[in-house]
């Protein structure tokens, strides 16, 4: 009889790459995926923990199950990734849901069989959650979801500590994979099929393999093929002018860059430990823009951090208009526990933070629909990704990441089709495919 596997995933990108990890594992074990949970017979909820909200979410979803499980009691309930890599939560996880049957760590993802075999012969619930993060792990083989992207590693971990972050307690410090494995895996992609590749880092700049990153990145863009490159995500600090030269060098790498600034305030930038000032940032995105002058610049923007006074918001909001950034996400400041922010006086009400997030998500929602309409009557080359069943149009993105939909008559998931924009809604674009 088959058996079925259900994956909850919460969280950033790298997050979503190791779910196809996961993936990868349950199928070597003979389990094919479902989309409904109740059908399942192994439910794994890979989580997040960098916001309050992304722990609670997680929380509530894994609460659902309890009715489920009460029926179904030889089903499997699996928590992993970042959630109970913290501090005493797995224990918090065991006590609040003793119906878990599996607690298990960002380092401990690449064990999924043996945990899953041990909890099959036994009746207690298996934890194990790794502190150190070892060796990287080459054996496992994704069960890719994305097609026509593929997301592919190149480090794990950060030793930033950013002081509001939690990512570098539970992932770890920085290791990364070596080049020849990357190159390997892109070219493997490449003959598949795959056209856009996404080399994915907590902070890709700081890669140290046994090349440099823009040089890792240049070996990348030699490989034969029409594909897209991209790579996330990159700390300021260690953005540099050398990578700038490989990015105008190869039109197969992406013009648009992820660069996180946070704030535009020095003294909020200096209590985060982010070791920039705002001009500092400012003078990198000049030089981009000097050399790439289409390139689409987005960030992560954070308000309410502990002494964000109304001047320093004020200075944010200079920034992102000085910047002109094609998109942003905007975050509310998050205590997380361990961090050194959460020790730091003068957190901030939530109403002030409210207030302030409204105003920064008006300022950069207006700036994004602005650039939106510079589209009108241009023709732009997308890469499709998908079909919307309910609008019935295709869709996918330009190389600047903007969405594009678009009627047709062929299934074209995987193409690259030139679309004449005739509306601009919002974020995303509409037209027509032209030859
Ligand atoms: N609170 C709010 N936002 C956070 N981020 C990271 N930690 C926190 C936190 N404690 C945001 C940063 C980062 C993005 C991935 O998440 O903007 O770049
Ligand atoms: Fe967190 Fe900073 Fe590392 Fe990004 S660079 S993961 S924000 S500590």
């Amino acid at each position: 009889m088959d058996k079925f596997y259900h994956i909850v995933t919460y969280g950033c990108q790298m997050n979503v790459h190791e779910s196809e990890k996961i993936a990868g594992i349950l199928s070597g074990m003979g389990y094919k995926s479902c989309d409904d949970p109740e059908k399942a017979d192994i439910v794994v909820f890979n989580t997040c923990c960098i916001r309050e909200n992304a722990e609670n979410h997680a929380f509530g979803n894994i609460g659902m199950l309890k009715k489920l499980k009460r029926v179904r009691k030889d089903m499997i309930i699996a928590v992993g990734g970042c959630l109970p890599q913290q501090m005493n939560k797995a224990e918090n996880l065991h006590e609040k849901f003793p119906y878990v049957d599996i607690i298990f760590g960002t380092h401990n993802l690449h064990n999924l069989k043996e945990l899953i075999e041990k909890k099959l012969n036994s009746k207690k619930t298996v934890i194990e959650i790794e502190d150190s993060e070892g060796e990287i792990c080459e054996e496992d083989r994704p069960l890719r979801t994305s097609y026509p992207n593929a997301w592919v590693n190149i480090m794990y971990g950060c030793n930033n500590f950013c002081s509001y972050c939690i990512v570098p307690y539970v992932r770890g410090r920085e290791r990364s994979r070596q080049s020849a494995k990357i190159i390997e895996e892109v070219k493997g992609l490449v003959r598949e099929g795959y056209k856009e590749i996404t080399l994915l880092g907590q902070n890709v700049n700081s890669y140290k393999g046994d090349l440099t990153f823009p040089q890792l990145l240049e070996e990348v863009a030699k490989t034969e093929g029409k594909f897209r490159i991209r790579f996330m995500t990159s700390h300021p600090k260690d953005f540099s002018p050398e990578l700038i030269d490989v990015m105008a060098k190869y039109p197969k790498i992406c013009n648009c860059l992820h660069l996180p600034v946070q704030s535009g305030s020095d003294s909020i930038l200096k209590a985060m430990n982010r070791r920039y000032t705002s001009g500092q940032y400012l003078e990198k995105v000049a030089l981009l823009k000097s050399r790439i002058p289409d390139c689409a610049i987005t960030t992560d923007l954070i308000v309410g951090f502990p002494g964000e006074t109304d001047e320093d918001f004020n200075v944010t909001m200079d920034l992102v208009k000085k910047v002109n950034f094609a998109s942003a996400f905007t975050f509310v400041y998050s205590k997380r526990q361990g961090t050194k922010a959460a020790e730091m006086p003068d957190q901030i009400p939530e109403e002030v933070s409210k207030s302030r997030i409204m105003q920064l998500v008006d300022l950069v929602n207006s700036q994004t629909r602005a650039l939106s309409q510079t589209y009108i009557g241009k023709t732009v080359e997308i890469l499709c990704e998908d079909y919307d069943d309910k609008r019935k149009l295709y869709l996918g993105r330009d190389e600047y990441g903007r969405m594009g939909y678009f009627p047709s008559e062929q299934n074209v998931i995987g193409q690259f089709v030139n679309i004449k924009v005739e509306h601009a809604n919002g974020v995303s674009l509409t037209g027509n495919i032209v030859v």
